[in-house]
């Protein structure tokens, strides 16, 4: 006998169409809220809710999910992975019918339905800081989306930058990681090169001018003319040139870190979904 015929049919709630509960509503969150609001989505009808109650633009923000009120069409997991078990037990009071979107590293899709079976569909998204300014990646996977939901998650998460449904959580966890965190990849490697100028005499500040302005703009060089790298480092190395002197020390290192470090965060993705696989029976969470 499954959960429903335990405790009855799910009472009929009236959900505000579009509308969005943010359950954790800190920097990635924060950021999605952002990003929409540029993209001029009404979010009046949505709620924040964070035990801080701090005020998020856009959004009534209160600290409880009994605080939130009439339950919405989307759910959006949005604190950290580990408090799962802490939020998902009263969050089912509300989750019937409801769509959830997590972004929570490592969790797959099987453990969340273990935890919000009445749900109406299980969604899993990977988003990126630069949603914020709309430039951001988000991976989407889910196993029981229909055709319309797909098209119109897609949509709503088209506002923030690119979306990209993935096949199998395999490939999305392949996109996350690159996604996810790369942005503080990209952070490091900026702040490495303004390092280097910095050594070399550069003021601190104009160092990390000129290096966030090289990345910057080669990105948007590179999405502007849809060039491919090697056709950019063709443009800027000349045979037994400077660039390529630096180069063949860049490439004999980089592509082995990169790999290494996306091995370590792959790892620890692998660390948080065994770790919330644990609690499989929803009994447990009545
Ligand atoms: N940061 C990224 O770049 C990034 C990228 C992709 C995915 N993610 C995922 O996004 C999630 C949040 O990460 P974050 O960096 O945004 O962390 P964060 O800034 O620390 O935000 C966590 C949020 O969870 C709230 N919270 C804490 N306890 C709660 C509870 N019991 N019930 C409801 N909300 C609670 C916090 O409330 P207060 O605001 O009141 O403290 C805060 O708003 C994680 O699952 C992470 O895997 C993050």
């Amino acid at each position: 006998m499954d959960v429903q015929s335990i405790t009855g049919p799910a009472p009929i709630v009236q959900r505000v169409p579009g509308s969005f509960w943010f359950v954790g509503c800190g920097n990635m969150a924060g950021a999605m809220v952002e990003g929409w609001r540029l993209a001029g989505m009404d979010l009046s009808s949505s709620v924040g809710i964070r035990p801080s109650a701090r005020p998020v633009e856009g959004l009534r923000t209160v600290r409880s999910l009994f605080e939130a009120g009439c339950p919405p069409e989307y759910m959006l997991l949005g604190f950290k992975p580990q408090l799962l078990d802490e939020v998902a037990p009263d969050l089912r009071r509300f989750s019937d019918g409801a769509v959830i979107v997590s972004i929570l590293a490592g969790v797959e899709l099987a453990s969340l339905a273990a935890r919000f079976p009445g749900a109406r569909a299980i969604v899993r998204a990977m988003p990126n800081l630069p949603v914020a300014v709309r430039r951001g990646v988000v991976a989407l996977v889910s196993d029981d989306v229909d055709e319309a939901l797909r098209q119109r998650l897609g949509e709503r998460f088209r506002q923030l930058g690119t979306a990209i449904w993935s096949p199998n959580e395999a490939s999305f966890g392949a996109v996350g990681a690159l996604a996810g965190a790369g942005p503080a990849y990209v952070a490091r490697f900026i702040e490495a090169l303004a390092a280097a100028g910095q050594a070399r005499g550069l003021d601190p500040a104009l160092a990390l001018t000129v290096a966030r302005e090289t990345v910057f703009g080669t990105a948007w060089l590179a999405a502007s003319t849809g060039e491919l790298m090697d056709e950019m480092v063709a443009r800027v190395r000349s045979p037994n040139g400077t660039t390529e002197a630096g180069l063949a020390v860049f490439e004999a290192e980089l592509p082995s870190l990169i790999d290494r470090t996306l091995a370590a965060a792959g790892r620890r993705s692998a660390e948080l979904a065994e770790a919330a696989r644990q609690i499989d029976s929803p009994a447990t969470l009545a």
